[in-house]
């Protein structure tokens, strides 16, 4: 399953079968560990521990243990079974998305792709919105708008950094970007990708400033804090999260 350079990498992960997916790392930056073998009948033999109970269009999230590492297996299988195609549909898609962004450090290594399910490495991380009060929250508030920069940058655009739970930092301060299940890549999307581009943009600018304005209001300029007032009044019936 190895595979001679980092471009045929990202390609070829999320078709991946099989027992060993990933045995270096995916960027020279990366200094996560190298070596993970998963075998995908052990993980899906495991009851684990239950992050997220699924729905009939979301997939089950639980924590398994593979030897003495957690990781995360997220599974369509226990949507409905008149639902397989499009669960097959939602699992093959956030693979895409995900393998899109496997040379990135802030972004779960994706270590399995089955039918209907994906094994990611654990985040040893908590939700964003802890940081609240802490004097590591502008850091982290800085650190998410480059990650943010960077999914752009390899055509992803993220659609749901509202929600708390899809940014943790670990205790270290590094943040990561997890559940691209509504996520979107233009480029899959012909000439109309060009249309929603700037609206994805736009989409994940504000949840960027929001986080930016919740966690450390003073790292906001004068014209992100204009926009953030516009795109607030363009959302009146807006909750906090
Ligand atoms: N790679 C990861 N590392 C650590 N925790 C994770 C990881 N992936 C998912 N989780 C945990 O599992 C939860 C559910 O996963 P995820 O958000 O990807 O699924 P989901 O179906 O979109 O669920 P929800 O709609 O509740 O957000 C996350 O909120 C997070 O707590
Ligand atoms: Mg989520």
């Amino acid at each position: 399953m190895r595979c001679g350079s980092m471009a045929c990498c990202h390609r070829r992960l999320p078709e991946a079968e099989g027992t060993v997916v990933i045995t270096r790392p995916l960027a020279p930056a990366d200094t996560r560990p190298q070596v993970m073998k998963v075998d995908l009948e052990e993980v899906l033999a495991q009851p684990g521990r239950l992050l997220s109970p699924g729905r009939w269009n979301k997939p089950q999230v639980r924590e398994v243990t593979v030897g003495d590492h957690p990781v995360i297996l997220k599974d369509w299988r226990t949507m409905a079974r008149w639902l397989r195609p499009l669960a097959r549909h939602l699992a093959r898609r956030e693979a895409r998305i995900y393998g899109l962004l496997q040379h990135l450090e802030s972004v779960p290594r994706v270590l399995q792709v089955g039918d209907r399910t994906l094994v990611l490495e654990q985040v040893p991380g908590r939700r964003i919105s802890r940081l609240r009060g802490h004097r590591a929250a502008a850091t982290a508030a800085q650190a998410l708008e480059e990650i943010v920069a960077r999914i752009h940058a390899a055509g992803v655009y993220h659609f749901d950094m509202r929600k708390r739970d899809n940014i943790l930092v670990t205790d270290e301060g590094k943040v990561y970007l997890i559940d691209f299940t509504t996520s979107v890549a233009p480029r899959h999307y012909g000439p109309l990708g060009w249309l929603l581009r700037p609206v994805a943009a736009l989409v994940d600018r504000y949840a960027v400033l929001k986080w930016k304005n919740a966690l450390a209001p003073e790292v906001l300029s004068t014209s992100e804090r204009r926009l953030l007032r516009g795109l607030d009044r363009l959302r009146p019936w807006r909750k906090n999260n």
